[in-house]
């Protein structure tokens, strides 16, 4: 049982304020959707989890079986069993997609994963991803087709076999049937391996395949709003407009002039009428 525990999360991209204050707690096995209108700050979440350089941390943790997180170098998190999926994978020149799978796979080893037992795995993998087999030896993700790059994230979570995979719009840009394979072979996955999913996506069609344990909504670098599977299915239907005018509506609540007008009005009485 592995856990990812956030609190009061603050983080600043050049001294603007993205994420306000995250409380999140993931458990291995648990599948968390992350869902919220575009630039709200989903992938800044991520990204900071996983130890992106451009994201600073103002206030608050997170912590990894109660090991310090944003001590530890991005080399460090991933060999923990953290892993992320990104938006828009980066193209790296020079380096063959397999070379660095094998050396992420031998960062995290006392010895070397042997030739033979590493190419039967990424060939079975590759496979299972219904992947063409050159993609192995093509520099990382350049000239990948978007659906390509993304299935290779997915083949990189297969070979890596994290505790908890973060993964950020992994179904946008994969066609229909890409959309089936991926989601199967993460949900074998996450099944046969009991690893806690952090899943970022805009539509409800992924979260059918993979059904959320939780679902989550940021809006303006918080979270405001979780349950279960069934906010996918309301959020699909109705949007987030909703959700801005409740919290609009819970603010004049709040407001201290609105209440001190509601209690003037209630010791004056309606006998005025
Ligand atoms: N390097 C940067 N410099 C300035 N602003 C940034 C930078 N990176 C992100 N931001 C801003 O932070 C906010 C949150 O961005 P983020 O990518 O986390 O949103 P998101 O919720 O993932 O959106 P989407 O659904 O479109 O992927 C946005 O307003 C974005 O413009
Ligand atoms: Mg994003």
């Amino acid at each position: 049982m592995h856990k990812l525990t956030i609190k009061n999360l603050h983080v600043s991209i050049d001294d603007k304020e993205i994420l306000k204050g995250i409380d999140l707690e993931i458990n291995s096995h648990e599948i968390h959707a992350i869902m919220g209108p575009n630039g709200n700050g989903k992938s800044t979440l991520l990204s900071t989890i996983m130890g992106h350089p451009r994201y600073e941390v103002t206030e608050g943790s997170i912590t990894f079986d109660g090991e310090d997180v944003l001590e530890m170098e991005v080399d460090e998190r991933s060999r923990a069993g953290l892993f992320l999926g990104m938006q828009y994978p980066q193209e790296v020149s020079g380096v063959t997609n397999s070379d660095f799978l094998k050396s992420a796979i031998n960062a995290r080893r006392e010895t070397p994963v042997g030739l033979y037992d590493f190419v039967k795995s990424m060939e079975s993998n590759l496979e299972k991803l219904r992947m063409k087999p050159d993609l192995a030896h093509r520099f990382l993700n350049e000239g990948f087709s978007g659906g390509e790059k993304k299935r290779n994230e997915i083949l990189q979570l297969l070979m890596l076999n994290p505790h908890i995979a973060m993964l950020d719009e992994i179904d946008s840009g994969l066609d229909i049937d890409a959309l089936h394979i991926v989601a199967n072979v993460l949900k074998e996955a996450q099944n046969e391996r009991q690893m806690g999913l952090m899943v970022v996506s805009h539509y409800e069609r992924f979260f059918e395949f993979i059904e959320p344990t939780h679902t989550h909504i940021m809006i303006d670098g918080k979270i405001v709003l979780s349950s279960d599977a069934s906010l996918v299915r309301k959020i699909d239907q109705e949007g987030y407009d909703w959700i801005d005018a409740k919290r609009a509506d819970e603010k004049v609540e709040k407001r201290p002039e609105s209440i001190a007008s509601s209690v003037l009005k209630e010791a004056l009485g309606d006998t005025h009428d």
